[in-house]
């Protein structure tokens, strides 16, 4: 049975424009395009993905402005935090959306309401910037892949449990990053980790499972590798699509800019009439 699952991620939402990329972009503006591209979706995703720092600073007017952004998507919303959110915040701006019995010093939880189980583990460092995988939310983590080991999983976290190479990100990334992916390769049900974090569309393999680490719907991280530089760009805001087809997870990546459309029905119509009819596509 097919699940669609929307993710969207480091939308770092404001206020005002005092923020330290707010002369680069209008994240607000920036997300509500993404919302709309989201709208128009058809099949409309079964749930949208919220991996973390879905504010800039974690204040309640910062999440009840990011509420009131995604107020149009129809799918239900599944927040989760990042090192830019505030744990107390978060949990009291999501209450009626989290599930009841929560851990206390992390905001992880399952959902098993679809073919795939949506299993979140909190990776980000009360009062930090860098993230945290310890030996409690390996406890957590294993224990709960443990209890459904035949059900097809996806793992959503903040923090990428990998070194990309973007020096600065890694050298304040995932503490226990090792330890994750030894937790993840014990339970090969793990079809797919997603994460965000990076401000980038990145792919790895973890134990054995894809990573994908999701773009921001306000800004991305420069691609440039060189250990001593950095940059923020205003590439177009982006989400992805995590499509599971009965099988295997399908991960399409979105990039929402204004641009021109050229409509090709007429063309689809025709692949679709040959495959129907057996036709097959020759040239010409
Ligand atoms: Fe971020
Ligand atoms: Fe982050």
């Amino acid at each position: 049975m097919d699940v669609l699952v929307a993710q969207i991620t480091d939308c770092h939402i404001r206020c005002d424009d005092k923020g330290a990329f707010s002369s680069l972009v209008d994240t607000s503006a920036r997300l509500a395009a993404v919302v709309e591209h989201l709208e128009g979706l058809d099949p409309q995703p079964d749930v949208v993905l919220a991996t973390g720092d879905v504010t800039d600073d974690g204040t309640p007017e910062q999440y009840a402005w990011f509420r009131e952004i995604l107020e149009p998507l129809a799918s239900p919303l599944l927040p989760f935090p990042g090192n830019h959110d505030h744990g107390l915040a978060f949990r009291t701006a999501f209450a009626d959306l989290l599930p009841g019995g929560l851990p206390e010093r992390h905001c992880s939880y399952v959902v098993d309401d679809h073919p795939v189980r949506l299993v979140g583990i909190d990776t980000a460092k009360p009062e930090h910037h860098d993230g945290c995988f310890d030996d409690e939310r390996a406890d957590w983590l294993d224990g709960t892949l443990a209890a459904a080991p035949d059900r097809p999983t996806l793992v959503f976290t903040h923090f990428p449990p990998v070194r990309v190479g973007l020096d600065y990100m890694d050298v304040a990334g995932l503490t226990g990053a090792d330890l994750f992916e030894e937790v993840v390769a014990t339970h090969p049900q793990v079809a797919l980790v997603v994460a965000g974090h990076l401000h980038r569309p990145i792919q790895a393999v973890v134990g054995s499972a894809l990573l994908s680490v999701c773009p921001s719907t306000g800004f991305q991280l420069d691609l440039d590798l060189n250990p001593a530089r950095g940059g923020a760009v205003d590439e177009p805001p982006g989400f992805q699509l995590h499509r599971w087809d009965g099988e295997r997870f399908i991960t399409h990546t979105g990039m929402v800019r204004k641009g021109r459309r050229l409509d090709i029905t007429g063309y689809v119509r025709d692949v679709l009439g040959r495959a129907q009819r057996g036709e097959g596509f020759p040239k010409g």
